[in-house]
């Protein structure tokens, strides 16, 4: 068993709906606040590495390796630089620390290795067993799509988060990822819950992005969890920066709104399974 409501994993098969910034911007948020967060870059895309300021082109090994038992998680982690630590009653916080496990293209080929494995669903999950205890949180960035990656990301995980881009009043998606949350429930992770959405590229000026809300909320039964992310150039910049928008502009709308998310998600009391 995994330890206490750990792992969380960001995932929609729907592609661009800021899967990965909103895995990176809530590490660095639950790291301002002196945690200890382990990203896990579970897309052969490596857009997370990345943004991480990792050339994924440049590693000697990454994911792939851990899902072929070829290495160990702490021999292949990344140590990043942490945050600034947020101020408590005027004071710095504790520093905390954000690792990163990273992923490259090499990643592609797991997914038909995986295939012909006994198991194959719960690589990952075995992996991510021997070192859970060492962090306060661990955020999972799953691939656009439902294949065994994603399913390995949900078996993992102990909660999903589901990014959702409020431009389309067509969230059948939502339905399909729920759906694949049933399977997984059924077959190799019972205890898997949806913590819910979170709104990104969120334009408040346009009715559509508050229907959108409604419609999630009232069709899916799915808590879209506040504030909503604004949409806003600052959080596109940052990748490039190789940082996340809580670092890249602190002050910004978008940087807030995933501070308080990133505090929201870590408020829920452990349970212990
Ligand atoms: N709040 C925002 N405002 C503006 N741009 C954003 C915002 N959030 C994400 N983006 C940009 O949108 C693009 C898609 O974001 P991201 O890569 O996080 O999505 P994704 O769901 O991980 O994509 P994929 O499905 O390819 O993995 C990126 O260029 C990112 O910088
Ligand atoms: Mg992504």
């Amino acid at each position: 068993m995994l330890g206490p409501m750990t792992t969380v994993a960001v995932a929609n098969q729907k592609g661009g709906v800021a899967k990965t910034t909103t895995v990176h911007a809530l590490g660095v948020g639950m790291a301002e606040r002196g945690k200890r967060i382990l990203l896990v870059d579970l897309d052969p895309q490596a857009s997370l590495t990345w943004a991480c300021g990792v050339d994924p082109d440049a590693l000697e090994a990454s994911i792939h390796d851990v899902l072929l038992k070829r290495a160990k998680v702490t021999d292949v982690l990344h140590v990043l630089e942490p945050p600034a630590p947020l101020e408590v009653d005027g004071k710095a916080g504790r520093t905390g620390t954000l690792h990163l496990l990273p992923s490259t293209i090499d990643l592609a080929g797991a997914e038909l290795h995986l295939l012909t494995k006994t198991g194959r669903e719960y690589v990952l999950r075995k992996a991510l067993a021997k070192v859970v205890d060492d962090y306060d949180r661990v955020l999972i960035d799953c691939p656009p799509s439902l294949g065994i990656l994603t399913i390995n990301g949900l078996t993992a995980a102990d909660e999903v988060v589901i990014p959702l881009q409020c431009e389309s009043l067509s969230q059948r998606g939502v339905g399909q990822l729920l759906d694949t949350i049933e399977d997984v429930r059924d077959y190799t992770n019972e205890d898997l819950q949806v913590r819910g959405a979170i709104a990104t590229l969120f334009d408040g000026r346009t009715k559509l992005a508050h229907q959108v809300v409604e419609q999630v909320r009232r069709e899916y039964g799915v808590a879209v969890l506040e504030p909503f992310v604004p949409k806003s150039v600052k959080v596109a910049e940052a990748p490039a920066k190789g940082r996340s928008v809580l670092t890249h502009a602190p002050r910004s709308r978008s940087a807030e709104a995933y501070r308080d998310l990133a505090a929201q998600l870590l408020a829920r009391k452990a349970k212990r399974t």
